[in-house]
């Protein structure tokens, strides 16, 4: 027997933002924008989600201004005019449903493979050019570098409050461009944006501030982190809640509105002798509001997102009393929104035996 829901369909309300629920689509890049401009199709998948209650909603990952921002040809660019155009159209869509958007805004760093562009001469690149352990692709970053490619995140930000977007969520997680600076196997500068782990914050640091100056002090920021990266899910940016203060403290105080923290398992705990997950810790460290994710309503974890999973729904009542007790604000729902736009419908209605399981056969299409 599930117990009641309710609490996922409570209002979330801060000095910012009112959401009408819980629950915010996460962020999934689905590579379907040709030319990097987001099409009336990708309007219509966010707009469906919207239609069916979703809170808030994250879009896929959408690269800044920077020649080797983007990995793959079909990721939305979030740059020129027919881009923004494209998003615009995103924005209209859904708030005409009555949901409400914000970018993901996103550099892969080091994670560009030049074989994906034959004809481009855009080298990935990073705070130390290190791709992973033993792997340099390229030369370490200047510093008139770092400082146009923060430039390039606030011009991100600018476009999406001109556009009408709800706020902005700054991709710092994964591995990938701000990530590789927080992580000290791929930061070795020596240099300010090199160091110890609260130097390594000094360039997610400097895009928060500089997003800040450019959307004014009412556009919320959310800021997405993770502990684990793609090349290993083991690994830990802070092994300690102290460690997690210390690193959380510098972007709190530049400017970050909410956290987005990022977990394959929402259930397990961040560090031993205390049940709180990462979001958990982090609202208790900063006094932030926060955004849980990871398995919601799949019956297993986030490892192959093109392996099949069953619906889960016994894990959706541990979220629920882990919602309760304030642990954490909102929920984010990746694959099983991606499967299912009335995922959140049948949520909010009860209907549980209707949610279907995830099936890799979504990844090919929008629907
Ligand atoms: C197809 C796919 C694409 C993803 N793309 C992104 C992305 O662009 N940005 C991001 O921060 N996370 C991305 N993720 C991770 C999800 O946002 C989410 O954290 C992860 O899927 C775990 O949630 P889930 O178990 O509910 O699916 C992606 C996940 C999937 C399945």
């Amino acid at each position: 027997m599930t117990r009641s829901v309710q609490p996922l369909f409570k209002p979330f309300a801060n000095d910012k933002w009112s959401l009408a629920n819980r629950i915010v689509m996460a962020p999934m890049t689905r590579g379907f924008s040709p030319g990097g401009v987001p099409g009336p199709d990708v309007a219509a998948y966010y707009r469906r989600r919207a239609e069916n209650g979703v809170g808030l909603i994250v879009t896929e990952g959408t690269v800044i201004n920077h020649p080797a921002a983007a990995a793959d040809r079909n990721v939305p660019h979030f740059y020129g005019e027919a881009a923004l155009e494209g998003w615009a159209n995103v924005v209209k869509e859904v708030h005409a449903a009555g949901g409400k958007i914000i970018p993901q805004i996103w550099h892969v760093g080091t994670a560009r493979q030049r074989e994906t562009f034959p004809d481009s001469d855009a080298a990935p690149i990073g705070p130390s050019g290190i791709a992973a352990p033993d792997r340099q692709v390229s030369e370490p970053l200047t510093e008139a570098e770092v400082v146009d490619l923060v430039g390039a995140y606030a011009d991100a930000a600018a476009a999406a409050k001109r556009i009408g977007f709800d706020g902005v969520e700054i991709h710092g997680a994964h591995g990938y461009l701000i990530d590789q600076f927080f992580w000290d196997v791929t930061n070795k500068r020596e240099d300010r944006y090199g160091g110890d782990l609260v130097q390594r914050t000094r360039f997610a640091v400097e895009v928060i501030e500089a997003v800040r100056k450019a959307v004014g002090p009412d556009f919320p920021i959310v800021f997405r982190f993770s502990q684990w990266k793609p090349t290993d899910y083991t690994a830990k940016l802070a092994k300690t809640p102290e460690e997690l203060e210390r690193f959380l403290a510098p972007l709190a105080a530049a400017g970050v509105d909410i956290f987005h923290c990022s977990t394959r398992r929402f259930w397990e705990p961040e560090f031993e002798g205390s049940e709180l997950n990462l979001a958990g810790w982090t609202k208790r460290l900063t006094g932030k509001p926060t955004i849980t994710v990871g398995s919601v309503g799949l019956d297993n974890e986030f490892t192959n997102v093109f392996a099949g999973q069953g619906a889960g729904t016994d894990n959706i009542n541990g979220l629920i009393d882990r919602l309760e007790r304030e642990e954490f604000d909102l929920v984010a729902v990746g694959r099983a929104l991606l499967n299912d736009p009335a995922w959140a419908a049948k949520v909010l209605e009860g209907r549980l035996g209707e949610l279907e399981p995830f099936s890799p056969q979504a990844l090919r299409s929008l629907s």
